[in-house]
């Protein structure tokens, strides 16, 4: 017997209409380790952890903690709280209308004697536990002032303030930057080293290796298998995920600079956007593949919305074929023939009561107009196109976006946009949460867009993932566009741009 274990999860099983979400699947968490929880999107990781912290029932199996036989936590959210089991989940779920402080400190709020809320030393904690974090927020301003990344690093400090003995992380790192993400790594490793065994969800292989001792692979809601990473290449990792080899990865490539660029799709001079982003020229061809990139703030995103007219731009032209585009609406960049997913999914995209076909067909229906309404076969050929297409796994086209799994939903999105057939279609982040076989399947799918005659301005956090899709990179920088890039393109230039040519001298 191991004696540092923590936590056992054994024979689990879980189901939902129509779904078998966890199927016999085991967990083994040790003191003082941080353990890995991979496999591709739908494979039961995020349903694991709810039954863990108690928000799921489930039908089989039991829990122990610390070896004590039939002390089984399945009871409610709060007894897994008690046992000190804290939890950041996939999506985040704290009240933006709220303060940091509130955030950090809601239904344990500190009292006054008089036992109402004792403001100035919720403030003052909040304050210390983000300066300590090294986060710079001002507490007292509402959650929704603030990016993403920032939310979700709030979210992790209030469950690191909780001073538990299992963390669970699931999927904490797919908005932050890589700035943002080694400065969880630092956390997560110190509480590592204070005994907490600490849980981590991730897609991206490279954070496996950097920070966790150990993996546990789902598949099919089932366990696959449990490996120390030292001892895991990734190649077998991947396997174990995928229940086969994937693809030679090095077979997807851009086809560079030499495409011929002539058509020109998009020419754009001069667009600004007051407060984000500063006067830039884009122009893309068709064909082509052009990626955005900088660091997380620099204005990649900004681009993207300017020129696809979610903020207004304020100066400058745009021409689309040739034609001056005076976008009011997005329906009038739709119309256009642009297609656009944005980098916030929660405000502006999927609706979660509506079904995986309904979320599928409903920017093409917008495109086409309430006059002209897509029948019920055609809406059923559509979703069931992109469900094969983008391997969605749903139980049905009907089934209700929200019950799908995080990564599952993202693709959901991806396919709206997929099947509004546009000419130019801006992908921010496309990619974020989604498994590494399905990822490989949608780059090549991108450059089989380009392929045949589409454009595509693509934004990652992944510098790899940009180099093998796109033929020329514009790099950003603190709101401007500050060059492009369509030779040598290589992990190490293109570092080199993001981070200016300046920036060791200075320092
Ligand atoms: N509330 C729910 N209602 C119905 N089905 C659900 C619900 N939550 C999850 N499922 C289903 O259970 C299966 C496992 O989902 P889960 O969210 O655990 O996957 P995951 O491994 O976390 O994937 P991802 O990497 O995409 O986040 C999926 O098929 C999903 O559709
Ligand atoms: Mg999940």
């Amino acid at each position: 017997m191991d004696e540092n274990v923590i936590l056992t999860m054994r024979g689990i099983t879980k189901s939902f209409p129509g779904v078998l979400a966890l199927d016999n699947a085991s967990l083994k968490l040790r003191k003082g380790e941080i353990h890995a929880l991979m496999g591709e999107n739908g494979a039961g990781k995020s349903t694991l952890i709810k039954v863990l912290t108690g928000i799921y029932p489930f039908e089989g199996g039991e829990i122990e903690m610390e070896g004590v036989e039939g002390q089984a936590i399945n009871h409610s959210v709060q007894e897994a709280q008690e046992r000190g089991i804290a939890t950041v989940y996939q999506e985040v779920n704290l009240c933006p209308n709220l303060s940091v402080a509130e955030n950090l400190f809601i239904g344990r709020e500190p009292r006054t004697k008089c036992n109402t809320i004792d403001w100035k030393k919720m403030n003052s904690s909040a304050r210390e536990i983000m300066k300590n974090l090294d986060i710079p927020v001002d507490v007292t301003m509402n959650l929704e002032n603030y990016s993403v990344a920032i939310q979700q690093m709030v979210a992790i400090a209030r469950a690191v303030d909780m001073e538990c003995r299992i963390l669970i992380l699931d999927e904490p790192t797919s908005s932050l930057d890589d700035n943002e993400v080694e400065k969880l790594f630092r956390l997560m490793r110190d509480l590592k080293n204070k005994g907490v065994a600490i849980l981590f969800v991730t897609h991206f292989l490279e954070q496996v290796y950097a920070v966790c001792d150990r993996i546990t692979v789902l598949r099919n809601g089932q366990f696959a298998g449990e490996y120390t990473v030292a001892e895991m290449p990734r190649v077998k990792l991947v396997a174990a995920m995928l229940g086969k080899d994937l693809d030679d990865l090095a077979s997807i490539k851009a086809e560079g600079s030499d495409t011929v660029r002539k058509d020109v799709v998009v020419d754009a001079k001069g667009l600004s956007h007051k407060g984000t982003i500063k006067p830039f020229d884009f122009v893309i061809h068709k064909g082509e593949v052009v990626g955005l990139t900088g660091l997380l703030g620099s204005g990649r995103s900004e681009m993207a919305r300017c020129i696809y007219g979610a903020d207004r731009a304020q100066t400058g032209t745009l021409t689309m074929n040739g034609k001056e585009l005076k976008a009011k609406a997005p329906i009038d960049s739709i119309n256009a023939g642009m297609g656009y997913l944005p980098d916030d999914r929660k405000a502006d995209g999927l609706i979660g009561d509506l079904s995986v076909k309904e979320n599928i067909y409903l920017a093409l229906q917008a495109r086409k107009g309430m006059f002209h309404p897509l029948s019920p076969s055609e809406q059923n050929a559509l979703a069931d196109k992109f469900i094969e297409l983008l391997q969605i796994k749903t139980a049905s086209r009907e089934t209700p976006v929200n019950q799908l799994s995080g990564g599952n939903q993202q693709k959901v999105i991806l396919a709206r946009w997929l099947a509004t057939d546009p000419e130019l279609l801006i992908l921010d982040e496309p990619t974020r949460g989604i498994d590494i076989g399905t990822k490989t399947e949608i780059q090549k799918l991108i450059l089989k867009l380009a392929a045949e005659g589409k454009s595509v301005i693509f934004i990652s956090s992944e510098i790899e993932e940009m180099l093998r899709t796109c033929s020329r990179l514009c790099v950003m920088r603190d709101g401007s566009k500050v060059g492009e890039l369509d030779h040598d393109l290589t992990q190490n230039t293109v570092m080199t741009a993001i981070a200016g040519q300046g920036k060791e001298g200075e320092q």
